[in-house]
């Protein structure tokens, strides 16, 4: 597999993929299409120009005309989509837009990909859908970890969205014969991801002294893999899985939001020498409304295709505070561009 259009690829997952395979697949020619919404990094533009391998186009995927013209000019092998609304919050406050860009979206994509594919097209093309956990719905304590014939349970718009999109790609599986994979992933970490999210959102708001909100009890547990190797396992579902098939992404790496929060004040206070990073900046607020209290995936599939974390979670996250640290105006840009978008899209 040689040419990847990556969709969404200016997004933390996305770029992190597009990373990632620059320095596996060196032959690699990639297309990366984002529509540069708030949640993507525009330092993308930049980091890959010069690089005659990446190009990079500013558009929406929900554009199907301008999607099929992509597709048939640039002839990709993979089609990969990370393109979507992805903060549980911001769908709670206003659902249109998740059900808009992560359903419709991939909608006009998969349209455009099976016109594509009624084109001459290279014999082996995928198109492969970056969907989530939070499709499966809250476990129990009591639940079995979720296999992929798991039914589809969600609980928040977010969810619903990413599973409505799921149930799409693989109805075009059925439907039209398109060679589909899906990847259901946990909750990610790294460098470059959105302060909105629980991680970047603690370090910045440590780095200033700000209290942390932590929803409800902070028990809630999530389980967590560094980005780098989602997009491993990514490549893997690529070059190995079924056509057609769900494939679950975990590192089981479970921890509460709580004792997560505790480290990273811990590393933060040892990194920066500042004692007014502490716990004391903690502060409990009211629960997120049908706050998911646990995800746990069967990894069993992904684990028969030879994959396996790269990554101890520990080192994975001291690199990622170290990069926030390092990169604090970075995080500071994405700040100013999420506080523009919740005024003019969720809050107004
Ligand atoms: P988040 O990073 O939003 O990911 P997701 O909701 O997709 O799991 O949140 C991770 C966990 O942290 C989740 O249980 C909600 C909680 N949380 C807080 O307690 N406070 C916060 O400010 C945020 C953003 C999240």
């Amino acid at each position: 597999m040689k040419r990847y259009m990556v969709v969404g690829g200016a997004g933390f997952i996305g770029s992190a993929f597009v990373r990632r395979l620059v320095e596996d697949v060196p032959e690699a020619q990639v297309l990366i299409v984002d529509a540069f919404t708030y949640a993507a990094d525009p330092q993308v533009k930049v980091a890959f120009k010069g690089d005659k391998n990446v190009c990079v186009v500013e558009e929406s995927l929900t554009n199907t005309r301008r999607m099929r013209e992509l597709m048939g000019s640039f002839c990709p092998d993979a089609v990969v989509n990370f393109a979507a609304e992805t903060h549980v919050d911001n769908s709670i406050a206003a659902m249109q837009p998740f059900f808009e860009t992560n359903v419709g979206g991939t909608v006009a994509l998969l349209s455009a990909f099976k016109d594509y594919l009624s084109a001459s097209v290279p014999a082996n093309a995928r198109y492969l859908q970056v969907s989530t956990d939070e499709v499966y719905g809250a476990s129990s304590g009591a639940t079995a970890p979720f296999s992929e014939a798991a039914p589809l349970q969600p609980r928040n718009p977010y969810a619903a969205s990413k599973a409505s999109a799921d149930l799409a790609v693989l109805a075009a599986h059925t439907t039209y014969q398109l060679p589909v994979l899906i990847g259901r992933c946990s909750n990610n970490f790294g460098p470059r991801q959105s302060p909105e999210k629980l991680i970047p959102k603690v370090i910045l708001k440590a780095l200033r002294h700000e209290a942390i909100p932590v929803y409800g009890s902070g028990l809630q547990r999530r389980d967590w893999i560094y980005v780098d190797d989602h997009a491993r396992a990514l490549q893997h579902i690529l070059n190995y899985a079924e056509l057609g098939s769900v494939t679950n992404i975990s590192a089981h790496h479970e921890v509460t939001n709580i004792e997560l929060i505790g480290h990273l004040l811990q590393l933060l206070q040892n990194l920066t020498g500042d004692k007014n990073i502490s716990t004391e900046l903690i502060a409990h607020v009211a629960d997120r409304p049908g706050h998911d209290v646990r995800y746990v995936l069967d990894t069993h599939t992904l684990e028969g295709m030879g994959w396996t974390s790269s990554w101890d979670f520990d080192t994975a996250l001291r690199t990622t505070v170290q990069w926030y640290v390092d990169n604090i105006s970075w995080l500071e840009d994405a700040q100013a561009r999420l506080e523009e978008h919740v005024q003019e899209h969720v809050e107004g």
